[in-house]
This record gives C-alpha cells, structure tokens and sequence, in this order.
C-alpha cells in the first residue's frame, strides 16, 4: 500500500503562503499538510484545521531539520530580504537533502535564466543550488504579482498619475491567488513533476498606461500614468520613506519591464489552473474595493 505524500511549504505565514495552504486545502486533506514559518505562532488559524505547524526558520538551520523530518514534497517560497536569500535558500536545500526530501519546489523569478532584473540573480545562484543537491525538483518561475501596483491605486487616485520607469513595456501580471493555484496543483499533481521548470504568468499582459486607463474608466478620474527616468523614479520611492535596496530593486524592475522581461506568453499558469488568469478589468475592481 503506498501512502499519500506529505506536502510541507516554507514561509506559511506570507501573502502567498497563506493562499497556498488554502489552495492545498481545496485538494488534498489536511492531514497532508505541513506549514512551516519562523514565527509558527502566526499560524495557528491552520493548526485549528489540523495543518502540521512547524517552526522553521532560514535564518537558523538547526530549524529546519525537524521541520523537514517526513516530508515528502516540500515547497520553497523565496525569502523576502533581498541580499541574504542566497545563504538562507542553500540552508533549506541542505536541510531538505538531509531530510532524503522526495521533491524540492521553489519559487523563483520569471524567465530568471536570462532575466534582466537585477532580482533575477539570487534566484539563478538559488536554482543553479537546486540542480547541483541532485534532489529531484520542480522550479516555479513566477512572474510579477498584479498587487505590485495595484498598491499603487490609491495613491495614484489621491495624484491623478501612476508613477514609473516601464515606459510601454508590456506586463504579465497574474494576482498572488493565481499562482498560489498553480502551485497547489503542481504539488498536488499525479503526473510527476521532477525536472520540470514552469514559466508562470498572466493570459493577458498590460502597460501602465493601460492600468492608469482602466482606473480612469471605472472611477471616472482623471488618472494618467507618468514614466519617469530609473534614478527620478528611485528618487520619488526614496522619498515616500522605501529602504535603499527596495527602491533601487523597484525601479530597476520596471526598467526590465520595459525590455519585456516581464512578459510571457505561454499561458502555462491557467495550463495548471484551469481557468484564465485575473483580468485587468477584474484587478483594478478590486483594488478599488479594497
Ligand atoms: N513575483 C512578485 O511580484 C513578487 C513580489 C514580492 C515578493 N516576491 C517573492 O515571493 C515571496 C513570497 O511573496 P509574499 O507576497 O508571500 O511575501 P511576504 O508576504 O513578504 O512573505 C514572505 C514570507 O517569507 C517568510 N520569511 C522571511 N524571512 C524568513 C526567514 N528568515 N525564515 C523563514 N521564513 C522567512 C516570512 O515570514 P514572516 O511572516 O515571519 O515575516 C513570510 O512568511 C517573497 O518572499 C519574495 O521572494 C515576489
């Protein structure tokens, strides 16, 4: 008799983690279900549904062992510090080798092999990782989340302009709902999945112009949006009180953006999904309500 596999996530207590557990949920029991965060306290709603809850903490290897101990598949979120996820990613593909982990999942960046995006780097070191461990794994290339600027909606209504440095440049944004969808399915999924690396995007992609245009349309304001030079852009990011790194990181991706290295048209992610990616009309009526 084989058994079900244990499924375990890292950083269950983020904005994607959370939907992922619950598109898990929807699937498998929960008893298949192992969350893990540095902060387990956060996590009680899911131990209240019987989700295995486990501290585990990149910062702190000898965390990680137990929190891996059983697990069959294992999802890496990426970490949020930009300039230590290197060091904190090489200490959860050591812990989940030594765990004998059965498939290593990990999300990474759109198009992050040849990505422009000054990200794009810890995620190359981090994928280079996966495939020298030898763990079988599967990479979830994510591309940019539509929350990045819908953020941004408020403060565009309250100044009548987005703000950018993207100029025209076409984006494939998909909402963190969307890719927490098809990441369930490809833990979830009976086919096996070991070598397989996913391209995952929005159906349709949108310039800033067009998401200034649809603000303007479903709030009858004036909203235009303004593209900027890099460094008036950090400057203007700067301003409102980002940290250094955040801002430079801000910035440089929309210039990526406006190569097209936020661009994807392979529809993989509604591939996975079965349905179509979040509709920039869809988007905004959000934000809007939000
Ligand atoms: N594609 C995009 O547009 C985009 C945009 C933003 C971020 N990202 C990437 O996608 C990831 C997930 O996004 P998100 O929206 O869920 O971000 P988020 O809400 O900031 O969540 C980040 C998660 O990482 C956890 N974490 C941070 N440092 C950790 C550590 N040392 N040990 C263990 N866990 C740690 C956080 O735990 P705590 O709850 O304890 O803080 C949290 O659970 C981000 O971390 C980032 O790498 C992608």
């Amino acid at each position: 008799m084989t058994t079900s596999p244990t499924i375990a996530i890292t950083g269950a207590s983020g904005q994607l983690g959370q939907r992922i557990i619950e598109a898990l949920l929807a699937k498998v029991p929960a008893s298949r279900l192992v969350a893990t965060a540095r902060t387990p306290s956060k996590l009680q709603d899911l131990a209240a549904k019987g989700v295995e809850v486990r501290e585990a903490d990149y910062d702190r290897p000898e965390t990680l062992a137990s929190a891996f101990a059983g697990v069959d598949t294992l999802l890496l979120i990426s970490a949020s510090e930009i300039g230590k996820r290197v060091p904190q990613h090489l200490a959860v593909i050591e812990a989940a080798k030594a765990a004998g982990i059965k498939l290593l999942a990990y999300t990474s960046l759109l198009h992050a092999d040849t990505s422009p995006l000054s990200l794009a780097e810890e995620h190359r070191q981090t994928e280079a990782a996966i495939k020298a461990s030898g763990l079988p794994y599967v990479i979830l290339r994510n591309g940019w989340y539509a929350e990045n600027y819908l953020g941004s909606v408020p403060v565009a209504l309250q100044h009548g302009a987005f703000l950018g440095s993207a100029v025209e440049g076409r984006i494939s944004w998909a909402n963190r709902d969307d890719f927490a969808e098809a990441a369930a399915a490809v833990l979830t999924s009976e086919t096996d999945q070991a070598g397989r690396i996913y391209e995952l995007a929005g159906d349709e992609a949108y310039t800033l112009s067009e998401l200034a245009a649809e603000v303007a349309r479903q709030t009858g304001k004036a909203i235009v949006y303004n593209d900027m030079p890099e460094n008036a852009y950090k400057d203007v990011l700067l301003g409102v009180g980002l940290p250094e790194a955040v801002a430079s990181m801000i910035a440089n991706s929309d210039v990526g953006a406006s190569q097209g290295a936020l661009y994807d048209d392979s529809r993989q992610l509604s591939e996975l999904t079965g349905r179509p990616t979040i509709s920039l009309k869809d988007s905004v009526a959000q934000a809007l309500k939000a």
